[in-house]
């Protein structure tokens, strides 16, 4: 592909996976389920990250987002291997680095909006972070009001509509200005209507702050709206 095409091939990566394997054992058996993924992320690129049901696609952005890790293989962030850091340097890294947004939302029931926004800076266990409550509180508060929920800053999740817990969702992935947002079929669990302006909000969030947004979809249109498409197949990346 051309540079032409690439407008961020002369940055380097934000992050790098290399000869990603995952196993799992089920009794006797070892399945492996990602066979050596290689993928580059630049800043501020948009990729979809698309593949028939059971081909890796959860898996490989568990590992890409620190959350589970790689048998083989490694990510690097910039020029940090991060399976190689530390328990607490990898859990800063993600904190402070990684946003997530699930396609079932993963609030928390007992906690209202903005709560749910706050809840993973504050048990974070990073003391730079924590201190910061207040003002994070504030820009929690402004951020869901810039979503169109100034009313339902204390709802609970159970209060709010599919399309309100993913705003939530969304807000509580932005909270600490990552540079890169993993989201799992974000509009999956949408109406059409519903989902389409989740979408619109994702991308404007990403556009404006210049974020890197790994995005799982089976929508094209969803696709059609990103720089990249990478495809998987069989615990595979195939393009
Ligand atoms: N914790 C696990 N234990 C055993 N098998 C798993 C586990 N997680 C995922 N798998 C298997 O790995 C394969 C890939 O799953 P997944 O990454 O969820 O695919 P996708 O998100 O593309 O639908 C599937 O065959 C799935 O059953
Ligand atoms: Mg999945």
């Amino acid at each position: 592909m051309s540079t032409m095409q690439q407008p961020n091939a002369n940055l380097q990566p934000l992050l790098r996976a290399r000869g990603v394997k995952r196993r799992f054992r089920l009794g006797e058996r070892t399945l492996e389920v990602l066979h050596g993924v290689d993928l580059e992320l630049r800043p501020g690129e948009r990729v979809a990250l698309m593949g028939s049901s059971g081909a890796g696609k959860s898996t490989l952005i568990q590992i890409l987002g620190l959350l589970d890790a790689p048998d083989e293989g490694e990510v690097y962030y910039g020029e940090v291997s991060a399976w190689k850091q530390p328990v607490d340097a990898r859990a800063r890294l993600r904190n402070r680095s990684i946003g997530f947004v699930f396609q079932f939302f993963h609030l928390i029931p007992e906690l209202d909006a903005v709560e749910n926004v706050l809840l993973p800076a504050m048990i974070s266990g990073d003391p730079d972070v924590k201190s910061r409550r207040k003002e994070l509180r504030e820009r929690a508060v402004q951020m869901l009001r810039d979503f169109g929920l100034g009313e339902r800053l204390d709802h609970r999740p159970a209060q709010l509509s599919g399309g309100e817990k993913q705003r939530v969702a969304i807000a509580r992935a932005l909270l600490l200005d990552p540079q890169l947002v993993i989201a799992d079929e974000p509009t999956g669990n949408l109406d059409s209507t519903t989902g389409a302006k989740v979408l619109d909000l994702l991308l404007d969030e990403q556009k404006k702050r210049n974020l890197t947004l790994l995005l799982v979809t089976h929508d094209e249109r969803v696709a059609a709206r990103c720089s990249r498409i990478v495809h998987m197949r069989d615990g595979r990346v195939v393009t």
